[in-house]
């Protein structure tokens, strides 16, 4: 779908890396050109035309965002660097002032460290306890365990939409029904969710959100923390600078905005905000429904061809994502990847930052193939003729 649009896809490689990121289309580099040589200014800090023109382009990012995951203000919407520094920003700004001594914190040991390790360093700052939904025998989260996991003392579960080596897609919807009915709050990962299914922050009931643009085919260095209002009014920022105060003396007095541009301190990444903004136009001009149903053929023949394959060790057959994860039967993973390489195929290899997930798998290291839109069956086919050499094992050693 829409292979045109992509430079990278001149080249011999077939990519099936897309969960680690994506390919971007011509519209992110052109925007990004077009900033940079004709309307280049800062945002939120001019009263000349061309800034006010950065305002505009920067603030309609903001909007577009807002559709993209349909929340209902646009000031929920927070601009970071990456999926990682929302995180931190919600876990350290918000759950460090919210939580308590005792208070108990869910996760899976399925996440990646970027909703792992912000929990601990908090852990080990103020006395939570860390405890684990315990994962059913594909790997998934069922809403019973998620129910017996629950105690008096759980106050948050922080939770990846879909998971970046399982690629399970959670009951986020229901575990936020049952959450809320106990006054849990529930902090979603959605860096592997929202480039790949629709993601309706009211319908969801989502409490807070984060994921990165360049895993959505726009820039690096770019994510959206979004919190429903009520929640982002309590938020304490964590970095203070320009932009984020309205006033401040020399007595220590400082007044703050409030959010968004409270949680945006300094010179934003102004250039690819916006090219974000051109890119989610172009992702709306496809429609998520119509990507959707693409990645979801793409996995159902993948599945299909790569059970086949000799050997192969197939480990989340039924998930519903983009994300395959498999091993080649004494074939380490490393060397699995490196020889695919040889044919110009990317795939990713090693424990993908979800470093608990290996003594749950009882496996350290496997392959990962992930789906982009413009990814095809042909790719897939020469993936499985790859991995079906009957003399590969030799080949690698
Ligand atoms: N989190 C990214 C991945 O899963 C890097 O590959």
């Amino acid at each position: 779908m829409n292979r045109e649009d992509f430079a990278m896809l001149t080249q011999n490689i077939i990519y099936l890396d897309n969960g680690a990121t994506t390919f971007k289309p011509k519209v992110l580099s052109e925007s990004i050109a077009s900033y940079y040589n004709q309307y280049c200014a800062n945002a939120h800090r001019g009263d000349y035309d061309l800034s006010l023109k950065v305002d505009e382009m920067y603030e309609h990012t903001r909007q577009l965002v807002q559709e993209w995951i349909h929340a209902k203000h646009t000031e929920e919407i927070i601009f970071t660097s990456g999926a990682t520094d929302s995180l931190n920003k919600i876990i350290f700004g918000y759950f460090r002032y919210y939580l308590h001594e005792g208070d108990e914190v869910l996760l899976t040991k399925s996440e990646h460290a970027s909703n792992v390790l912000p929990w601990f360093e908090l852990a080990d700052d103020m006395g939570l306890v860390i405890r684990y939904i315990e994962l059913d025998e594909e790997k998934k989260v069922t809403l019973e365990n998620v129910e017996r996991a629950i105690t008096p003392r759980t106050k948050v579960i922080s939770i990846a939409h879909i998971t970046n080596v399982v690629g399970d897609v959670r009951p986020i919807k229901e575990i936020n029904q049952l959450a809320h009915q106990k006054g849990i709050l529930v902090l979603v990962d959605g860096a592997q969710s929202v480039p790949h299914i629709p993601v309706d922050v009211q319908d969801l009931d989502i409490d807070f959100l984060a994921f990165s643009a360049h895993k959505m085919y726009g820039p690096t260095g770019v994510g959206v923390l979004y919190g429903k209002k009520e929640l982002l009014n309590q938020i304490h920022p964590i970095e203070f600078g320009g932009g984020m105060n309205t006033s401040f003396s020399s007595d220590g007095m400082r007044i703050y905005h409030e959010i968004p541009y409270l949680l945006e301190p300094g010179t934003q990444n102004v250039a690819d905000v916006i090219g974000f903004g051109c890119v989610l136009s172009y992702l709306q001009n496809i429609g998520m429904q119509k990507m959707n149903a693409y990645e979801q053929e793409l996995r159902a023949y993948a599945i299909r061809k790569m059970k086949n394959i000799p050997n192969i060790l197939l480990y989340n057959e039924n998930s519903d994502s983009g994300i395959i994860t498999f091993n080649i039967k004494d074939v380490f993973a490393q060397d699995l990847a490196i020889y695919l390489n040889k044919y110009h195929i990317c795939v990713r290899a090693g424990n993908h930052c979800a470093k608990i997930l290996k003594d749950e798998l009882g496996i350290k290291n496997t392959c990962r193939v992930s789906f982009a839109l413009y990814n095809t069956k042909e790719e897939i086919d020469r993936l499985v003729d790859v991995l079906s050499n009957p003399n590969l094992k030799e080949e690698i050693i």
